[in-house]
């Protein structure tokens, strides 16, 4: 076994390519400037005895959305003790919250703990107008000016009635500034028009970054977590990296992979770290562009573990016919096919048997998950058109992930060992 004692060969500073934003939060975000400066001129009349203008930002996953909001914040903050200037920034996390009703709680009881310290409980038991009225006497109690962050708002769903009221607040002893934050398209697009026009007037979007972007975030985070590695001069750019424990297309290949994707900076951060891990624990004292394509293999393979194991019993059997097809080297396989293998499945699991239509139906949810290929082909000459059905992940996967189902798993094995005894 491993000692704790161990000194560690490749990390300085473990926290700092942990994606987590509470884990390591880096001090500026240069590739946000220009996203920041416009946060800036949206929050700078607190600093003139104005009232702040209202904001939405959007961008997708990963952008540095919640961390740019929380460096500004704070740097405002810092500012209004150093000035004494009354501003109090109201944080409230809305993921999980699916109604307007749970995150006025949440900001309410945020807004008590200003006064009264931590501790409070959320109010229950009151109608979202309550709440409503209940924030807005929390502000006038507090008074000065008052940011409130709602991060991940799109949580509320269609429910966007506090958005439509807090921006509309008529306080006497307060100014109120209200910032929503959201990386879903769709939500933004189907905010009432009455909620854009007041939320929305300044819109602040945090464009996907680009490979080179995400090249020097990585690096700027590598040179503070990692041994031996530095910037040369004053630039914190790639091109100024030297390093002796990460080889030179590292960072390049982990910039690349997650630009492709969505360019998602945590997903780059994952990509590195799982690769140093790699190289740690295989031993080895420098990190390779070999770590970093065994180490996205095997994030992708826990992304395609998790979306199978989320799986119904129902979608998992269907999953299981065009598995057993590719095994036998069947695939593309055809939906009557597969049908047939279906119905053999629940009789031998003693699960419910549905028509061929509802069968279809789960074939065509799991090619909307990315789990399989559907294409349309002709059976040939006069017989019509037919659906076929292909793998689109490796059967070892997914027999280990349909496994892992109580229900299934004997079924699965007894497929597996088929395909072994076969194989003899
Ligand atoms: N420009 C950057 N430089 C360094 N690190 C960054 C940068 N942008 C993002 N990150 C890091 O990437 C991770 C994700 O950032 P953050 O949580 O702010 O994303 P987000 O846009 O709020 O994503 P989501 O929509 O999923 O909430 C954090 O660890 C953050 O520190
Ligand atoms: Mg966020």
């Amino acid at each position: 076994m491993r000692s704790f004692d161990e000194a560690d060969k490749l990390y300085d500073d473990i926290d700092a390519l942990e994606p987590d934003t509470e884990t390591y939060r880096p001090k500026d975000l240069p590739e946000r400037e220009d996203e920041l400066d416009e946060l800036h001129s949206a929050l700078e009349p607190i600093a003139r005895g104005g009232t702040p203008r209202d904001v939405l930002i959007y961008g997708p996953t990963g952008q540095g959305k919640t961390h740019g909001v929380k460096l500004k914040t704070e740097q405002l903050q810092e500012w209004a003790d150093r000035n004494d200037v009354a501003l109090t920034t109201a944080n409230v996390q809305c993921k999980g919250s699916d109604k307007s009703y749970n995150v006025l709680t949440l900001l309410v009881k945020q807004l008590r703990e200003v006064r009264f310290g931590p501790g409070v409980d959320k109010p229950v038991g009151h109608q979202r107008k309550t709440l409503v009225e209940m924030a807005f006497e929390e502000m006038e109690e507090i008074g000065g000016t008052i940011l409130v962050v709602l991060d991940e708002i799109d949580a509320i769903g269609e429910d966007d009635y506090i958005l439509y009221e807090l921006p509309r607040a008529n306080l006497d002893n307060t100014k109120l500034g209200v910032i929503g934050i959201t990386n879903d398209l769709q939500f933004r697009d189907s905010l009432d028009a009455d909620v854009r026009s007041s939320l929305g007037k300044r819109e602040i979007t945090f464009h996907p970054y680009d490979a080179n972007q995400l090249k020097n975030i990585l690096a700027r985070r590598a040179v503070k977590a990692l041994q031996d590695t530095k910037f040369e001069g004053n630039k914190k750019k790639l091109a100024a990296l030297e390093s002796d424990v990460l080889s030179d297309d590292v960072i390049p290949l982990c910039a690349a992979f997650a630009a492709q994707d969505t360019g998602d900076a945590r997903q780059g951060l994952r990509l590195l770290s799982r690769s140093v891990e790699l190289a740690k624990k295989e031993n080895d004292e420098v990190v390779t562009e070999s770590h970093v394509r065994k180490a996205k293999a095997g994030i992708e393979r826990d992304r395609v573990g998790q979306s199978i194991r989320a799986e119904t019993t129902q979608r998992k059997l269907a999953l299981l016919t065009v598995v057993e097809a590719a095994e036998n080297g069947e695939t593309p396989a055809e939906t009557s096919d597969l049908y047939e293998k279906y119905t053999d499945y629940c009789e031998t699991i003693d699960a419910d048997n549905y028509i061929d239509h509802t069968f279809r139906e789960k074939l065509n949810d799991l090619e909307h998950s990315g789990l399989l290929e559907k294409n349309r082909t002709g059976r040939g000459h006069g017989k019509g058109m037919t659906n076929t059905y292909d793998l689109q992940v490796s059967t070892e996967t997914a027999f280990e992930n349909l496994s892992a189902d109580g229900r299934l798993s004997k079924l699965v094995e007894n497929i597996r060992s088929g395909r072994k005894k076969s194989t003899l």
